[in-house]
């Protein structure tokens, strides 16, 4: 792209601030700023949506049942017999999300890196990994995995793997691809500048995890391997059950387009997005979005309507997400800290949010598809995420929950 028509794109987006360093730049500064002006899509910096976490207008809400425990239970064996064949078979890969900054966790590093043991190193990518051989061991077959990173972990996710020799798995099986990046701006929509010769970017959200295996050519390979199923899944919850057989078994014993392991909510008011019909079609709504009388509505059996949250981690048919995969999903624009140099040069790290990143999220993925089976499972068994240092969700109660399902740290 030449210095010309930069500048007219940046105009037409109100971003011409991003070439106050141009001539200051080396040649090859310069180049590199203006292949990253041609790559980047300032639509989303525009958006009218722009009040941080505003909340998206949405349709008719109605529950949407949940297959509960009992019922797993009671099928147990044949809901595993359909998992295992379906996993010897190669038919279901499994899709490690841990493209995510974890900024609240507050490590530079990727939060995969996080090490939770006590006496023992424990990182939470060979908790993963040791969740996942489980399931190898069970059906007999090694389990196509493939982790997504971005721009900004990528080179230190794929060498810890490395030194750590993929925690016991083959190589040949784990694949990294990188998810895309957004423009990260301050609270007027204006690009920041990492560098005088880059703009600062963070990765564009857990949503566009499907377009990025594509992007990466990683689609074909599944079609050359016959997967038909992914289980995509959230790097930070350190109980994370992976291809889980059972589960495997009752989606597709159901033919449904994705499955989403839920977990019964601890009373109606607790903050999580629970899984609901939307216009019809399934659909997971934020605690704030359901009203009062929704939050205590009860169904004809006396149980809460609206009672199972989501833990990120579904299954999907990999024919259905061909189906959604031109959809746009809804941008949701989401207050951070972001780092950034001022107007003398200077680096900036907040310790606060100084402004908006731009991302598209994997449950707007399940509104595009027309079944959805919500899938409870034990909270106190299957999740234990990690998102903060301290408090709610953090590393403390993540080993609190490790070490009471057994696990040494
Ligand atoms: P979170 O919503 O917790 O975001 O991600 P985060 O970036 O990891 O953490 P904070 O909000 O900055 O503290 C949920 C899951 O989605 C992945 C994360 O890696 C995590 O597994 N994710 C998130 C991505 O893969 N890409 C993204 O752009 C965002």
């Amino acid at each position: 792209m030449t210095y010309e028509s930069a500048l007219k794109k940046l105009k037409e987006n109100g971003q011409e601030h991003v070439l106050h360093y141009y001539n200051d730049l080396s040649a090859r500064e310069q180049e590199a700023l203006l292949a990253q002006i041609e790559e980047t899509d300032f639509s989303m910096l525009t958006t009218k949506e722009k009040e941080a976490g505003k909340t998206l207008s949405r349709g008719r809400i109605e529950p949407l049942e949940a297959l509960q425990l009992d019922a797993i239970r009671e099928k147990d064996a044949y809901y595993r017999g359909i998992g295992l064949k379906a996993l010897k078979e190669g038919k279901v890969g499994a899709v490690l999300l841990a493209g995510g900054m974890g900024t609240r966790l507050g490590s530079d590093d990727p939060k995969g890196m996080y090490d939770i043991g006590l006496t023992k190193h424990v990182y939470i990518f060979q908790r993963i990994m040791e969740n996942t051989m489980d399931v190898v061991r069970e059906c007999g077959a090694w389990i196509p995995f493939f982790v997504m990173t971005s721009d900004k972990n990528h080179d230190a996710t794929t060498r810890f793997f490395e030194e750590h020799d993929y925690f016991g798995y083959p190589k040949e099986e784990i694949l990294f691809f990188k998810q895309d990046m957004a423009p990260a701006s301050d609270y007027n929509g204006k690009v920041y500048m990492e560098s005088p010769c880059k703009m600062s970017t963070s990765p564009n959200g857990n949503g566009g995890w499907y377009i990025s295996m594509n992007r990466a050519g990683i689609t074909d390979l599944i079609h050359k391997k016959g997967i038909e199923w992914l289980n995509i899944f959230a790097v930070d919850n350190v109980l994370q059950r992976i291809a889980d057989p059972v589960f495997v078994g009752a989606v597709l014993d159901t033919g449904s387009d994705v499955g989403s392991k839920v977990v019964r909510k601890a009373s109606p008011d607790e903050r999580v997005g629970v899984m609901c019909l939307e216009d019809g079609k399934p659909s997971i709504v934020e605690y704030y979005e359901l009203s009062d009388e929704m939050r205590v509505a009860k169904n004809e059996k006396g149980e809460y309507a609206y009672n199972y949250g989501v833990i990120l981690n579904y299954l999907f048919n990999v024919k259905a997400l061909e189906r959604i995969m031109d959809q746009n999903l809804p941008l949701h624009v989401v207050e951070k800290k972001i780092a950034h140099i001022d107007a003398d040069g200077n680096e900036v790290h907040p310790e606060a949010p100084n402004g908006y990143k731009y991302e598209q999220l994997v449950l707007d993925m399940i509104h595009e598809l027309d079944t959805c089976l919500p899938f409870e499972v034990v909270r106190e068994k299957e999740f234990a995420p990690i998102k903060n240092r301290e408090g709610v969700d953090s590393v403390d109660t993540a080993r609190e929950l490790l070490k009471k399902n057994g696990y040494e740290l």
